[in-house]
């Protein structure tokens, strides 16, 4: 079980936390269990399926990420959007009234906008970091609050504890998107949490050749979701679990990584003349730093920022980035740069994005683990297209 590795590092639990033991060939990894027909009654003693979610390379990961989050329980499914949606489908039904954190991952506010209120559930949107205010979004029927923090792209802090006490006197689930932060540097679950969802696509995996998810709760609430999985299909293949396990045995280092080089570039950025905001949990004068500090193990490897000028500089800054490639997605090894206006949140009408605070010249970066002064040398040749700050 995931909670007998609590008294284990995060480093050991990533190494070894559900690795299938190899009884045939003493291998010390996990072997990719390639079939999709197990015989009954086999060895493992029930019905094996990979859309049931218990194939061994399934377990395995999802045990190693349970045991990263702390969690009883764990699964793993084909992308960060399954793991959401199966989530919404699971506990909420025709009726039911959902409260979500207004900055959040573009695909879970489509999800939420327009598949949600199809299936009969009704939305409010809160618009601030502050937990009573989702207290007081709450009515008779509604069923759960959805968050992010640190959030995509803005980076917004929400006190997880706060949050976790509100909806639990009120009788509300409450589940958190825990990709931006990874387990190394937060575990919502001990704050109070009932959920915790991840796209398993960005630091979980983080080399960017795959795409899955993962959602870790307690053991009746993961059947439920397992149930969901199961009847509408969003299974991880074995050769994806294998790639997941590969790249989650050095979640630990990368993330030290990715938490100090971060953390340098927001301070060159904050520094810099030519820019106008940075947003970065990390620094002392970001809204949510003294939370962050409180919950967070580590502020992480996203940060956003907008350089000064207009659109069309804000272009040209990212033209010239050399080692930040303009990319989607995020958490790899490699740093990318990307406008969220045409990347995660395309599909937010301009209006509400304008509600939510993300500009045009808003570029997100996902800081990699290169050598760090050579991603400063690159922002900083990049901001010269600023041209001359005015003093
Ligand atoms: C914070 C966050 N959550 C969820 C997702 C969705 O994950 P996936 O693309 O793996 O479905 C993303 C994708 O960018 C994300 O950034």
């Amino acid at each position: 079980m995931a909670h007998q590795w609590s008294d284990r590092g995060f480093s050991t639990r990533c190494v070894h936390a559900g690795t299938f033991e190899d009884t045939l060939a003493g291998g010390v990894n996990t072997p990719i269990f390639a079939s999709s027909a197990f015989q009954v009654p086999g060895p493992l003693g029930t019905v094996v399926y990979p859309r049931y979610q218990n194939i061994p390379g399934q377990k395995a990961v999802a045990e190693k990420i349970a045991a990263l989050e702390n969690g009883e329980a764990g699964m793993v499914v084909a992308s960060g959007m399954a793991a959401i949606s199966s989530v919404f489908l699971a506990l909420c039904q025709a009726g039911d009234h959902v409260v979500l954190q207004r900055d959040l991952y573009g695909g879970t506010l489509a999800l939420a906008r327009k598949e949600l209120p199809r299936r009969g559930i009704e939305v409010s949107w809160v618009d601030s970091e502050n937990p009573e205010d989702f207290a007081a979004a709450v009515r008779p029927h509604t069923r759960l609050i959805y968050v992010e923090t640190p959030s995509n792209p803005l980076l917004k802090i929400l006190d997880l504890e706060a949050l976790a006490r509100e909806a639990r006197s009120r009788g509300v689930f409450t589940v958190v998107d825990n990709t931006f932060a990874t387990p190394i540097n937060q575990n919502p679950l001990d704050l109070g949490i009932d959920i915790v969802v991840h796209s398993g696509t960005k630091y979980l995996n983080g080399h960017s050749d795959l795409c899955c998810g993962a959602v870790v709760a307690r053991s009746d609430l993961l059947q439920a979701v397992g149930s969901a999985v199961s009847l509408y299909g969003p299974s991880l293949s074995p050769y994806d679990c294998f790639l997941l396990e590969r790249g989650l045995k050095t979640l630990a280092l990368r993330m030290a990584r990715h938490n100090e080089n971060a953390m340098a570039v927001a301070t060159f950025l904050a520094k810099n003349p030519r820019v106008e905001r940075v947003f970065y949990p990390g620094l002392a004068d970001h809204p949510g730093h003294a939370v962050a500090a409180r919950q967070m193990r580590g502020f992480g490897g996203m940060l956003s920022f907008e350089p000064r000028g207009d659109t069309e500089t804000a272009h040209s800054v990212m033209r010239r980035l050399k080692l930040f490639k303009p990319a989607v997605s995020l958490g790899g090894v490699e740093s990318l740069a990307c406008f969220p206006v045409e990347t995660s949140h395309a599909s937010v009408p301009p209006a509400e994005r304008e509600k939510m605070g993300i500009r045009e010249t808003l570029i997100r970066l996902s800081v990699g683990i290169e050598d760090v002064e050579d991603l400063i040398t690159d922002l900083d040749d990049a901001l010269q297209a600023v041209g001359e700050p005015k003093p």
